[in-house]
């Protein structure tokens, strides 16, 4: 895909983990889209729900032959990440932490660990989403930010920014929180300025 000016357009790979249709992060989700596609960027929705990603196995035919035992829909995955600059990792609080269906993907992002692999993946930037049913987002997030800094650092991925939308429980509580989806498509936006 070309920009205007005919060089190819610097590409976003958003991971989406949440497991509902139509909920809250699917709705600051395609606020974000729009504002990274007003930038000019390329911009791929990457849902995990629709997708077939096998649990890793702990086989490590990865770290040995630096190929993956499953042919699923990770591969495809694999591909994008490896043209992508700017990987965005979304999903609610599930108990502390991102969703199975995050955690499934980052699972297999394993593969990247083989020496010979890494380079495919190390020197991206990160922007992580996370959308929560509480208040008190430092407390709710501790585990959660934890959790993301170490596994980026471990892949070699810098994170630009953390986003954090509080108090949507129900699915259609994002309805009350406008400020919320103004919020996602400006930083879309600007993410083109960390390029
Ligand atoms: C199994 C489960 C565990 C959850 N754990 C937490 C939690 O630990 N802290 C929190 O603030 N919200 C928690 N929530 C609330 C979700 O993070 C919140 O409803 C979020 O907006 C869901 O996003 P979605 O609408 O995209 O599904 C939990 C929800 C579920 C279903």
């Amino acid at each position: 895909m070309k920009n205007k000016g005919g060089s190819l357009a610097r590409r976003v790979l958003i991971i989406n983990g949440s497991t509902r249709e139509n909920g809250n992060t699917d709705a600051i989700l395609s606020s974000f889209i729009r504002g990274v596609s007003a930038s000019g960027l390329a911009v791929r929705n990457a849902m995990l729900r629709n997708l077939v990603i096998h649990n890793c196995i702990g086989c490590c035919q990865c770290l040995r032959e630096k190929t993956c035992h499953f042919q699923d829909d990770m591969s495809d995955l694999r591909d994008a990440i490896t043209k992508s600059d700017i990987l965005v990792f979304a999903s609610p609080i599930y108990w502390c932490e991102i969703t199975g269906l995050l955690k499934t993907f980052i699972d297999r992002l394993y593969f990247f660990h083989h020496k010979e692999n890494n380079h495919l993946i190390a020197g991206k930037k990160a922007v992580i989403i996370t959308t929560l049913g509480e208040k008190d987002t430092d407390y709710e997030a501790q585990v959660l930010v934890e959790f993301y800094k170490r596994c980026m650092r471990s892949l070699g991925i810098d994170i630009l920014d953390m986003l954090f939308f509080a108090e949507l429980m129900d699915q259609d509580a994002i309805t009350s929180k406008p400020e919320y989806l103004k919020q996602a498509f400006d930083a879309g936006k600007h993410l083109v300025d960390s390029l």
